[in-house]
């Protein structure tokens, strides 16, 4: 079997690492395109060399612009790669504009392309990962889903003939790096237990400036030290709108390799973030996450309060520092064999075999 993986963003490398893994384990030919939309070597390099990731076989070097201006650009440049390819399957990965310009591409060509991490919804049109999401969803031929809630979406959306459960791919890698940073020293000098881990990247939290102000205004505030691990789009708006960062609680920081973002999470007390990962991994890694959204992809880490959302900030002191829940957390997200199971699905549906 000849597998195409199209990946670009950060959270898309950390998914690859474990089917790179699993394709290679089991003797199938594996082709790895970068878009280039993520172009910063701690934004990229750095977790194709941690995460033990061959390095791609092409580079397209689209980088940033508009969601119009970058997809368009990418589906351009993917194009003949497949086509000159012509893979048994493309494989597409989360919800990025790369995984649209790959899905897109693939279909345009008559190529089988299968989604990894399907049937994720926030409900929220106006997230672009949401769109992503359900153009994808709707335009691949088989949809590997993560989760029991991520398959009733399909399902109620008419996609049950063509999806499958396989687990989530990043608790495979969590788990596996989780063991090897147990030991780790916090970083920034930070004491362990005493500090909270922070990211915020989303437009809904980085676009508009007078939120932006409110939401850095509000980790400040907060009565331990919070380490920000500061994504380019952040540090480029807070840059734009005259937000210093770094003072009251923050202590800001340049976004961590894969293993030391883990290590510096099981070192916390807690999490503060939006990203999607970043509440996933809290909950694996057992800290108390919270969520500066109004909806999450990953309802299972609500449970038992391990995730809380808090979109209007409001009792962020006393939320974001509540201690660990004590409830067991159950595996929603399977026992670290997705990506096994990902490519056994693979190459069942190899068409014409
Ligand atoms: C993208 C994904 C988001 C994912 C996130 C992970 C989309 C629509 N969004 O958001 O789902 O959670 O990646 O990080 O695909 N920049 C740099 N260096 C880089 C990359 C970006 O400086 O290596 C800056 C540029 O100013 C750029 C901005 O960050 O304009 C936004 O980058 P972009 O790729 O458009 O989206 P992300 O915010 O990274």
């Amino acid at each position: 079997m000849k597998v195409v993986s199209v990946v670009g963003a950060r959270p898309q490398f950390v998914k690859l690492a474990p089917v790179a893994q699993a394709l290679d384990g089991a003797g199938h030919e594996h082709v790895i395109v970068h878009t280039g939309q993520h172009y910063d070597a701690a934004m990229s390099d750095v977790f194709f060399a941690d995460l033990r990731i061959p390095a791609p076989d092409v580079h397209l070097a689209v980088g940033s612009g508009s969601h119009g201006v970058q997809t368009g650009a990418m589906l351009a440049a993917i194009e003949p790669v497949l086509a000159d390819a012509a893979p048994d399957w493309v494989l597409v990965y989360g919800d990025t504009n790369s995984t649209l310009a790959g899905a897109v591409a693939a279909v345009k060509l008559h190529l089988p392309v299968a989604h990894l991490e399907a049937g994720l919804r926030s409900f929220n049109r106006l997230m672009p990962e949401e769109h992503n999401r359900v153009l994808t969803d709707h335009a691949a031929d088989l949809l590997l889903a993560p989760t029991e809630v991520a398959m009733n979406h399909l399902a109620n959306e008419g996609l049950a003939a063509r999806s499958e459960l396989v687990g989530d791919v990043m608790t495979d890698v969590c788990l596996q790096v989780r063991d090897a940073v147990a030991g780790d020293a916090p970083p920034a000098g930070l004491d362990r237990g005493g500090y909270l881990v922070a990211t915020i990247h989303r437009a809904e939290n980085t676009d508009d400036p007078d939120r932006l102000r409110a939401v850095v205004a509000a980790l400040e505030a907060l009565p331990v030290p919070v380490l920000l691990l500061a994504h380019p789009r952040l540090r480029a708006r807070c840059e734009q709108h005259g937000i210093e960062l770094g003072t009251g609680a923050v202590v800001v920081a340049d976004p961590l390799p894969y293993p030391a973002m883990v290590g510096a999470v099981v070192g916390s007390r807690g999490v503060v973030t939006d990203s999607g990962g970043l509440q996933k991994e809290a909950f694996l890694l057992g800290r108390p996450c919270t969520t500066l959204r109004t909806e999450t992809e990953w309802p299972e880490t609500l449970a038992d309060g391990w995730n809380a959302l808090l979109p209007g900030l409001g009792g962020l002191d006393e939320v974001a520092v509540r201690p660990a829940p004590t409830a067991a957390r159950g595996i929603p997200y399977g026992s670290g064999d997705a990506a096994s199971r990902t490519v056994e699905a693979l190459a069942r549906r190899v068409v014409g075999e």
